[in-house]
């Protein structure tokens, strides 16, 4: 039985405007007693302002608010903390709201607060929340079975015109995870899942739920947008030749997806790890492909040339440059703007990423929210934020290095700007970034 099928319920879309009513509003401060100055450099747009909020957290993963303004932190191989603002904008007090070691990236609340979701690399949990008290009940394990392998964290958000429903996303298993072009295998997929009948000990990932979208690397961040359209953010491939051609430092492109609304699409296919998009158009120009268009990495999975990557997957809607890694995207208040935080790469010499970009997003007269720039555009997002010299910036290991490692980010209730993240493993910190 299809899950829309068995849904009584249905709760009208907020816009983010009446969701912000309700929280109170705060004053940007401009430094907060006891938090000290930002662990590494970073420079802003002109027009925009940086202020550290919080640090001395380890890994921040994502950042989310609940009904009344207080945020909520993952902080990854820790748990999850609660902190709540006095009327100066700091913080006033933190607590740990749940310690658990596996917990690393995922954090989701139900539009009322009162359900919480947090995810580990094999299971999602969820919580009963209480706002007020800033605690915690009645544990249980909803999700199960998720496989490991080299991306470790599964993001999760909960359907905002059906809070019943929560999307969540595995990666693939390896740089090329072959199996994965089966959905049943569970992985470089998001799936959906009905939590008022999941089984006493959780859904399993593998063969519950049904299929939102698949054939997608590692999907790390998505979000909804006011129309309820998600919108994700995807890492694509490392170390890629093309008829033995190294073609790896300027492709395949990082992508901004267009997900669908997921109250209605279904099974539909990105391409990986067949099909691929291009940054640099240079390696394709006797074929004539463009920044965002699809080829063919080698034949399979029904798919045996560029053009049938073209009819059989879902091309991105815009396109980031080669190994940026993307980890999370946010709205602001009115869908003028997505930013999206760069974690920053590995893969390519000299690096890049360690950025925060801004992705001018237009309301379309059927209503529709859709970025400005075409999708073959190599300049659809501008830098807001970012380490002084991404080119001397290392990445030893996940979360080692000498700059910045961007990840959560959420657009604050209360008014204060765009709250980002750093799971930099020397300090965990969240900054405010505020246009002046
Ligand atoms: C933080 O500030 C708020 C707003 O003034 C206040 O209600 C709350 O009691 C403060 N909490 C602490 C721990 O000081
Ligand atoms: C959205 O918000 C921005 C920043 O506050 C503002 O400049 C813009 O006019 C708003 N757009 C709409 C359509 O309300």
């Amino acid at each position: 039985m299809r899950l829309l099928g068995i849904i009584s319920g249905f709760t009208a879309l907020l816009s983010a405007a009446q969701v912000q009513a309700e929280v109170r509003q705060l004053p940007l401060p401009t430094s907060c007693t006891g938090v000290s100055a930002l662990r590494f450099p970073g420079t802003v747009a002109s027009g925009w302002s940086v202020m550290k909020i919080a640090g001395g957290l380890r890994g921040v993963r994502t950042v989310i608010w609940d009904a009344n303004g207080n945020m909520l932190v993952s902080e990854a191989g820790k748990g999850i903390s609660v902190h709540t603002f006095g009327d100066n904008g700091c913080i006033n007090s933190t607590s740990t709201l749940i310690s658990n070691v596996q917990l690393n990236h995922g954090l989701a609340l139900t539009p009322d607060s009162k359900t919480l979701y947090a995810s580990g690399e094999r299971s999602v949990w969820s919580w009963t929340y209480d706002p007020a008290t800033r605690t915690v009940s009645n544990q249980k394990t909803v999700i199960t079975g998720m496989d490991s392998g080299i991306h470790s964290t599964r993001n999760v958000i909960v359907v905002k015109q059906q809070p019943n429903l929560i999307l969540v996303q595995v990666g693939s298993n390896a740089n090329l995870d072959m199996q994965s072009a089966q959905p049943a295998t569970g992985r470089a997929i998001i799936k959906i899942f009905d939590m008022t009948n999941a089984p006493a000990a959780g859904h399993n990932y593998k063969t519950a739920g049904e299929v939102f979208a698949y054939g997608l690397r590692n999907e790390i961040g998505f979000v909804q947008d006011p129309a309820g359209i998600v919108w994700g953010v995807e890492n694509s491939g490392d170390d890629f030749r093309l008829n033995n051609q190294d073609i790896h430092q300027d492709n395949p492109a990082e992508k901004l997806n267009n997900l669908g609304d997921p109250l209605t699409a279904r099974d539909n296919w990105y391409g990986y790890p067949t099909c691929f998009s291009v940054w640099s158009p240079t390696p394709f120009a006797s074929k004539g492909l463009k920044t965002g268009s699809q080829f063919m990495l080698a034949a399979g999975n029904g798919v045996s040339s560029d053009a049938d990557c073209a009819t059989k997957a879902k091309a991105p809607r815009l396109t980031f440059q080669a190994h940026s890694a993307p980890i999370w995207n946010a709205f602001d208040a009115n869908a003028t703007n997505m930013y999206v935080t760069l974690h920053g790469s590995w893969d390519r010499q000299p690096p890049t990423g360690f950025k925060v970009v801004e992705v001018p997003f237009t309301k379309l007269p059927s209503g529709a929210y859709d970025p400005v720039a075409p999708a073959d555009s190599m300049t659809g997002y501008k830098d807001i934020f970012s380490a002084p010299n991404p080119g001397g910036c290392t990445a030893n290991g996940l979360t080692q290095s000498n700059c910045i490692r961007l990840t959560a980010a959420g657009w604050d209730p209360s008014g204060r700007g765009l709250f980002v993240g750093s799971d930099n493993a020397a300090e965990g910190e969240i900054y405010i970034l505020s246009k002046k």
